[in-house]
């Protein structure tokens, strides 16, 4: 298993100050009614942020997609489910998501919530890899731009490990 980094990438703190100008960012820029949540990485992200836009009328669903498999490279081609049980017929959405890299993520759940019937869907993601999309799609709204490394930690998995780390990690070059 690779190794962590010496120190954290983005701490605690740094996710706190940012999570709160978000949510502020959403609530004033964004009609949302339901929150759709791709999991597995953008679960604690999504906790984080929901709870701080103090809604009780919002509703909050949860798809899965991967793409990276036991890899630190993506497969291109993100395996995506769960959409056919959220109802989002007539619904303004916010995808919520950890890291938009290439893009192909993003777009294709994008395209399965329009098709499924959903008003509006506006998008938030905790982290852009900015300087590698390739799939033409900019999300809405971003927590942090970054460069192109491999990171873990806060819902962020490699191979499965690491998701529960409570700030965000790179890992050593081997
Ligand atoms: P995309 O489809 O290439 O945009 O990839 C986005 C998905 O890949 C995200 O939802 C993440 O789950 C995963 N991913 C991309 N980069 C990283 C990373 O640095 N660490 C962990 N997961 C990543
Ligand atoms: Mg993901």
């Amino acid at each position: 298993m690779p190794k962590l980094s010496d120190a954290p990438f983005i701490s605690k703190r740094q996710l706190d100050l940012r999570l709160g100008r978000l949510a502020t960012e959403i609530s004033t820029n964004a009609e949302v009614d339901i929150v759709v949540c791709v999991l597995g990485g953008a679960f604690m992200f999504t906790a984080d942020l929901v709870r701080r836009l103090h809604r009780n009328d919002l509703e909050v669903g949860f798809v899965r997609a991967s793409s990276y498999g036991n890899s630190t490279q993506s497969s291109g081609k993100p395996v995506c489910c769960g959409l056919e049980n959220i109802r989002v017929n007539g619904k303004n959405v916010l995808l919520v998501d950890d890291i938009l890299d290439t893009g192909n993520t993003l777009k294709t759940l994008r395209e399965g919530l329009i098709l499924a019937g959903a008003k509006s869907v506006k998008t938030c993601v905790l982290l852009d890899k900015a300087m590698h999309h390739r799939s033409n799609i900019a999300a809405d709204f971003v927590g942090f731009h970054i460069e192109s490394k491999f990171v873990v930690g806060y819902g962020l998995d490699f191979a499965g490990h690491y998701r529960s780390l409570p700030e965000i990690w790179t890992l050593e070059e081997p």
